[in-house]
């Protein structure tokens, strides 16, 4: 079976409301986004908190998608098996919060999940060099994690091309987090990315009673990154 590289879009929850999970992940779906990228954060490696395994759980039964958890946490290793249980179908771990990535790697493989890393935007890509054969994605920060509605860094389009010659043709999708828009969608498109996540670009200006706009938003991005690829 060949490797699905077209581009998806993958909101990130993180901009949606939290008193309403359950209903904003159903409307996000029902609008025709392709996975829903989950924000998982500690305070301590990013300045934010958010949620863990517990509500992952909780929003798990309202996903019919893929589950695609971001571990923005400090060490990671501990709570994997949380997060597998939770439900999770992808779980990204990133490069810079721990010293054994490659036996990060190989544990979210062996709970049955997808392994994806996550790269900082200072962080190079050649620091994945021997670990690409453990890894199912790779997520480019095009922000420095922790908040929604940042300015997306330009900087990371060299990075994604890198990435992109580096995998060559082995499976692993390159996913891009930060400050995607119609407007940087075409960037990343072109440079190599097939997932994007957006959150303030697809929550901005809707809400679960009126999810139509959120539709039109994850349109607005999806047009704008096909354009930018070959057909
Ligand atoms: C930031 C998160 C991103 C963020 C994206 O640390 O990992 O997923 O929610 O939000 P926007 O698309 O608004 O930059
Ligand atoms: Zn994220």
């Amino acid at each position: 079976m060949t490797f699905d590289r077209s581009i998806k879009i993958a909101p990130s929850i993180l901009s949606a409301d939290f008193a309403n999970l359950g209903a904003e992940i159903a409307a996000i779906e029902n609008q025709g986004c392709d996975w829903v990228h989950v924000d998982v954060m500690d305070g301590h490696f990013v300045p934010n908190l958010t949620i863990g395994p517990v509500v992952c759980k909780a929003i798990r039964k309202h996903i019919s998608t893929i589950m695609d958890v971001h571990l923005m946490i400090q060490p990671a290793d501990p709570f994997l098996a949380e997060f597998a249980a939770a439900g999770a179908d992808i779980i990204t771990v990133h490069e810079e919060a721990g010293p054994h990535l490659d036996r990060s790697l190989q544990a979210i493989r062996d709970l049955g999940c997808k392994a994806g890393v996550s790269l900082n935007p200072s962080t190079p890509p050649e620091r994945l060099e021997y670990v690409l054969d453990r890894v199912d994605l790779v997520l480019v920060m095009s922000v420095n994690p922790g908040f929604g509605g940042q300015a997306f860094i330009p900087s990371q389009v060299d990075k994604i091309r890198k990435l992109r010659s580096m995998i060559g043709d082995r499976p692993i999708h390159i996913e891009v987090d930060g400050g995607i828009s119609p407007k940087t969608a075409p960037l990343v498109a072109a440079a190599g990315a097939d997932v994007l996540v957006a959150g303030s670009a697809v929550f901005g200006g809707g809400s679960f009673e009126k999810p139509a706009r959120y539709g039109e938003n994850i349109r607005a991005i999806r047009e704008a990154a096909l354009g930018a690829v070959p057909a």
